[in-house]
């Protein structure tokens, strides 16, 4: 099968452009052997490259680029499959933008493709190619520095594990704080029990069995309140984590929350209820209902796995929550993938047209922060700042030039 991939990278500073007609020459002598064709457009910083061919050969070439030095901020933009070549021609062609006049340079491209359809039929990859030749979408390209760029440094001890002092708390609870990195601000934290149940086991029960995991859900927060106050949080924000249909199910639900907050000396304004996207959609009116009970109460509210379940951005007009937590699956690799970048500035210029604060989770390396930073978000949770802690608070580490 035919196979496409296209990227956009940066040139290193240390490369001169000189040296990228020998890059070409070899990499023209390399794709022939494998029948890999396509284009590299260059336009003094950025580099452009349509790689067509076999799938297996693509894929193998395509590795080998981007763990080249002698450029970096690699975006993959497109991996599609196509019934024909758009550059047939053998090789691989450098094209230099800079040595076309402004008004001709996008036809000058195209005359080297070899797809007589060229840009009449809706073609992705040549809408691609078109963008970057007109470079109509330059402001969305993040430069950002290498990972050793920052060090990550953990200024505060730790909490101590009280879970031995804590015999009357029957569920365990790790802790995980949400942070603003150059703010140095522990935004929140969040308190998750080992082993709660989650939406696959729920489907998989019994009406009964299902009742007495709503009951257990809105109980276990008993505990969660009563550490937080162990672990003396006092004015700091919680977040808790509760299955929607809890708050359905289980009659007076809120008031038990509101009286067990009381109870542990917190007030409602301090604590977050995080609620997963998947269960909000099945019974809309009736969550809808037990929200606006939270929110009169002085509860906020979050959506959880923004993105991962099918509720998406149906679920933004129908109520708004005071924050969104993306999902760890499109946080991670985003400043490397052209797709996953668009999904997070969508998210971003939404939840800044309904003023509601996104939360990036499952941040494991540098270069996604740096790159979330770059598009406008300010709150992170993941390992790369503090790992969950079992009934403790743990260190945060933050973020300092190297
Ligand atoms: C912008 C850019 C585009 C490249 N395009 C190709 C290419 O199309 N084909 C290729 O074989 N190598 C290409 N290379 C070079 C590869 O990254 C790599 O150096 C080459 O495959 C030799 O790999 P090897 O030294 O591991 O054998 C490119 C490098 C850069 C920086």
């Amino acid at each position: 099968m035919l196979s496409t991939i296209i990227y956009r990278s940066h040139l290193s500073d240390d490369v001169p452009v000189k040296s990228l007609e020998e890059l070409a020459v070899k990499a023209n002598k390399n794709n022939e052997m494998y029948e890999v064709t396509g284009i590299l457009l260059f336009n003094g910083t950025h580099f452009f490259q349509v790689l067509e061919g076999p799938e297996k050969d693509v894929l193998s070439i395509y590795e080998g680029i981007c763990q080249d030095p002698r450029h970096h901020n690699l975006v993959e933009l497109l991996r599609d499959y196509a019934p024909a070549r758009r550059f047939g021609n053998a090789g691989m062609e450098l094209f230099d933008l800079r040595e076309h006049e402004k008004s001709t340079v996008l036809q000058a491209v195209l005359d080297k493709g070899t797809s007589k359809y060229q840009l009449t039929y809706d073609d992705r990859a040549l809408q691609f190619l078109r963008t970057f030749v007109e470079a109509t979408e330059k402001e969305n390209y993040f430069e950002i520095p290498s990972a050793d760029y920052w060090d990550f440094i953990t200024t505060e001890t730790a909490q101590d594990d009280i879970s031995a002092d804590s015999s009357d708390t029957a569920a365990g609870f790790t802790f995980q704080p949400i942070v603003d990195p150059f703010a140095c601000q522990v935004v929140s934290l969040e308190a998750l029990m080992v082993n709660s149940p989650t939406d696959a086991v729920i489907e998989s029960l019994s009406q009964q069995s299902h009742d007495e995991i709503y009951e257990a859900d809105l109980k276990s927060k008993k505990h969660a309140f009563a550490l937080a106050r162990k672990l003396e949080i006092e004015g700091q924000s919680l977040s808790i984590n509760l299955l929607p249909m809890t708050l359905v199910m289980v009659p007076n639900a809120v008031d038990f929350l509101l009286s067990e907050i009381k109870a542990q000396g917190l007030i409602p304004e301090q604590i977050v209820v995080e609620v997963t996207e998947k269960e909000v959609v099945s019974r809309p009116e009736e969550v809808e209902k037990a929200i606006r009970q939270l929110k009169a109460a002085g509860i906020s509210l979050a959506i959880n796995n923004f993105g991962a379940g099918f509720a998406g951005l149906l679920l933004l007009a129908r109520f708004q929550p005071d924050k969104i937590k993306i999902d760890r699956s499109i946080i991670q690799d985003v400043h490397k993938s052209g797709p996953k970048q668009a999904i997070v500035q969508a998210i971003i210029k939404c939840c800044s047209s309904l003023e509601i604060t996104v939360i990036a989770a499952g941040v494991e390396k540098p270069e996604e922060w740096m790159w979330l930073e770059a598009a406008g978000v300010c709150n992170f949770q993941g390992n790369l700042f503090a790992k969950p802690k079992l009934n403790a608070i743990p260190a945060v580490a933050w973020p300092e030039k190297s």
